[in-house]
């Protein structure tokens, strides 16, 4: 069993969360933002990571761009590239040229999506061992798995979502290893929960309370979870598994639909 552990990662401060003021998501609540928590509970996130050893960069957030502050939306790494978004939302579109900027900066070689796919990044994809699994429906769709498989070179599984509080595919599915992954078998259609059932022995099922606290938006470290405070019955889920967790309150950032694994965009994990 392959477990990865995380050596970098990126996030953006929350300096002008507060002022959300659209709706794209059925999560969020706009004008009910705490401004000064939401930049406390981001802390305790970055402190969380920094015990683990692992490097925190961080890039600060401008105004006019409140969702900027999930980092793993933006694009996908791998090695020194990265695969940068295109947002299916106008709403959102101002973040990329900030993480376009950071990239750049920091040495990174950006590869682009041809005109008309929509990508949002680590939002709607994850490897699982030689492939990349990528969530369509509602922030892409079967273009973006054709131009994302051409520019990784990668064989792209499509995994269909079928309502839209599970608009990301990381709010319903989530892999701890190449042999294991959860996820909420109701975020997906009958065909995608097949296809998921084929190509991972252990699919653990979320239930809904699970999901709807925010479960599977869980970043994981080797044998480490860092996920949304209040869910014990995950946290046991994980025990049996021979898994640890760290439990963060990420309450303001799910009033705008995001919880650890949004905020965070792993840079590197060691080898
Ligand atoms: N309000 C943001 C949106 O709807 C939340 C994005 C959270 N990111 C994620 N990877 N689920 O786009």
């Amino acid at each position: 069993m392959k477990q990865k552990t995380i050596k970098s990662v990126l996030m953006c401060k929350p300096l002008h969360f507060a002022e959300l003021n659209y709706i794209i998501n059925p999560w969020m609540k706009p004008g009910t933002i705490k401004e000064q928590i939401a930049l406390d509970q981001w802390e305790q996130l970055v402190n969380s990571y920094k015990k683990l050893g692992i490097t925190v960069n961080v890039i600060e957030q401008p105004l006019g761009v409140p969702d900027m502050v999930f980092a793993t939306d933006q694009g996908i790494v791998h090695g020194k590239k990265v695969l940068l978004s295109r947002f299916w939302h106008e709403e959102r579109r101002d973040e990329t040229q900030f993480y376009k900027d950071w990239f750049e900066q920091n040495g990174y070689q950006i590869e682009y999506l041809p005109a008309g796919a929509y990508f949002e990044g680590n939002g709607d994809a994850y490897f699982f061992k030689n492939k990349l699994l990528v969530g369509i429906g509602f922030r892409a769709d079967e273009f973006t798995c054709e131009a994302v498989s051409k520019a990784l070179d990668i064989e792209v599984i499509p995994l269909q979502i079928t309502n839209a509080s599970f608009y990301h595919l990381d709010v319903g599915f989530l892999p701890l290893n190449d042999e294991t992954a959860f996820y909420y078998p109701k975020a997906f259609n009958k065909r995608s929960r097949e296809v998921l059932k084929q190509l991972i022995p252990n699919l653990v099922e979320l239930s809904e309370e699970e999901t709807e606290g925010f479960s599977a938006n869980s970043v994981v470290t080797g044998n480490t979870v860092i996920h949304q405070a209040g869910n014990p019955t995950f946290t046991e889920k994980l025990k049996k598994l021979g898994y640890n967790s760290i439990d963060v309150d990420l309450s303001e950032f799910k009033k705008s639909g995001g919880g650890a694994h949004c905020l965070t965009n792993i840079l590197k994990y060691y080898e």
